[in-house]
């Protein structure tokens, strides 16, 4: 079929790139010309594993083009995707301005029939407003469809998620936009799920947030583990093996961070409270989630005393490995109290030291593990990268001046550390 996606940040380029890489034809639109310019140079500008493997091998067997120009995206294609961004206003609503501009845009170029399909995460009855925007501003009476299809692909895994989904879910009013999407969708063998367009994009904030009170509600666990001796780690697999509740999501740590969780959380505290419904379970998760990372800084207090002068090797910055994401990334809160108290600052991470380098200022960016261990008074680990879970134990320890571990992740056994002769925190055992 031919495709064209509109916007080209995580969700809407792996989006495009993948519709190519199944057989179909896809222009990716963005009106960010440096970006565009960079694509078209087979170059992506995030890091995200394995993509730009298939963008390049769809470049080259034409199927997969970029342009700036959404008229054109429009001319070319029966079903536009839109994939802008959503981002948080100050009050918890998403920004929706983007997605009103795209939708007034396909409008005023439309010549045939178009399915507008809805990617971006939105707040239930977006659908109907962008129907009405596209009513608004076309010429003349062209039928179109709307529909809704949330994306629930992870950073770090986004390929892999994108044609391994554990489910499609596409919102749609008509059988013609069932149909097509349908067949979009085909290649990939997988369940798909519709419904109807609120669901759809219900479906999305709901999945959002009961992820992420999952993850807080394992947290809070953590904390009743921790003042009695308890081990979460423990608990959280005697909790996952029952299949109601299941494995997934419950690693305690330093919470959730990242573009979606938080804003989606507050988007749909938002959209509830708009619909007269006090969501207050969601402002619960929102306030342990806050929590784990002041506990976080309070066990560095703990051990080193007087924080003022003392240098703090930090092992990771991204709020996930395998990603140079660093929006919402706990490092960041973390980071700027420890440096508030009058602490000095060294860091590593494998692929977000160029990110960060954006949003930390006054800190010591290194190499690899072991330049920040060197004459670190302790070491806190923050994201629990490969690089990070594979360092040589022995080798740090002579490095510090003190062999004081602080660990957010829970990556090591504390036993074992213990042996090793660290001074080994975690969180929740
Ligand atoms: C999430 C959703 O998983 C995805 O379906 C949606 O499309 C976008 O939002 P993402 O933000 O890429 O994806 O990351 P995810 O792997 O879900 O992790 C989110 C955050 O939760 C990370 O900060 C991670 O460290 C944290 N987390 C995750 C935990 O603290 N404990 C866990 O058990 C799992």
């Amino acid at each position: 079929m031919k495709i064209s996606v509109i916007g080209t940040g995580y969700v809407g380029l792996t989006t495009g790139v993948c519709f190519a890489e199944i057989g179909h034809t896809v222009l990716c639109v963005d009106n960010d010309k440096a970006k565009i310019a960079l694509l078209k140079k087979n170059k992506v500008p995030i890091y995200e594993p394995g993509l730009e493997v298939i963008l390049k091998k769809n470049v080259q067997n034409k199927r997969l083009s970029f342009s700036t120009d959404i008229k054109e995206a429009v001319k070319k294609s029966e079903v536009i995707f839109i994939s802008v961004g959503t981002p948080p206003r100050e009050d918890g609503s998403a920004d929706l301005s983007y997605i009103e501009n795209v939708a007034s845009e396909i409008a005023k170029n439309m010549d045939g029939y178009k399915l507008i399909v809805d990617k971006s995460t939105v707040p239930v009855e977006t659908g109907e407003k962008v129907e009405l925007t596209i009513k608004r501003n076309l010429k003349k009476n062209i039928p179109f469809d709307v529909a809704s299809n949330p994306e629930f692909l992870r950073e770090g895994s986004a390929v892999y998620d994108t044609f391994n989904p554990d489910r499609v879910v596409i919102g749609v009013s008509s059988k013609k936009a069932e149909d097509i999407l349908r067949e979009i969708y085909k290649p990939l063998k997988t369940k798909i799920l519709v419904t109807d367009i609120k669901s759809a994009e219900i479906i999305k904030h709901a999945s959002n947030s009961f992820l992420a009170t999952k993850i807080s509600f394992i947290n809070a666990v953590a904390n009743i583990c921790e003042r009695c001796g308890a081990d979460v780690e423990k608990v959280a697999e005697g909790m996952g093996l029952d299949k109601r509740i299941g494995s997934a999501f419950l690693n305690a740590g330093l919470g959730f961070g990242g573009f979606c969780f938080p804003k989606d959380l507050e988007a749909f505290l938002w959209i509830s409270e708009k619909l007269g419904y006090q969501f207050d379970l969601l402002k619960n998760v929102r306030e342990i989630n806050e929590y784990q990372k002041h506990i976080f800084v309070k066990k560095i207090e703990d051990a080193l005393w007087v924080i003022k002068g003392k240098t703090i090797g930090i092992l990771g910055l991204a709020f996930k490995p395998n990603t140079d994401d660093m929006r919402f990334a706990p490092s960041i809160d973390i980071i700027k109290t420890l440096q508030n108290e009058g602490a000095k600052i060294k860091a590593f991470d494998p692929k977000a030291t160029e990110k960060a380098k954006e949003v930390l200022k006054n800190v010591a960016y290194c190499k690899n593990p072991y330049q920040v261990a060197k004459d670190a008074d302790c070491l806190a680990i923050l994201t629990e990268w490969d690089e990070v879970k594979n360092i040589d134990l022995k080798k740090i320890k002579k490095l510090l001046k003190h062999p004081i571990i602080i660990d957010g992740r829970n990556i090591f056994n504390p036993k074992e550390m213990a042996k090793l002769g660290f001074v080994y925190k975690s969180m929740g055992r």
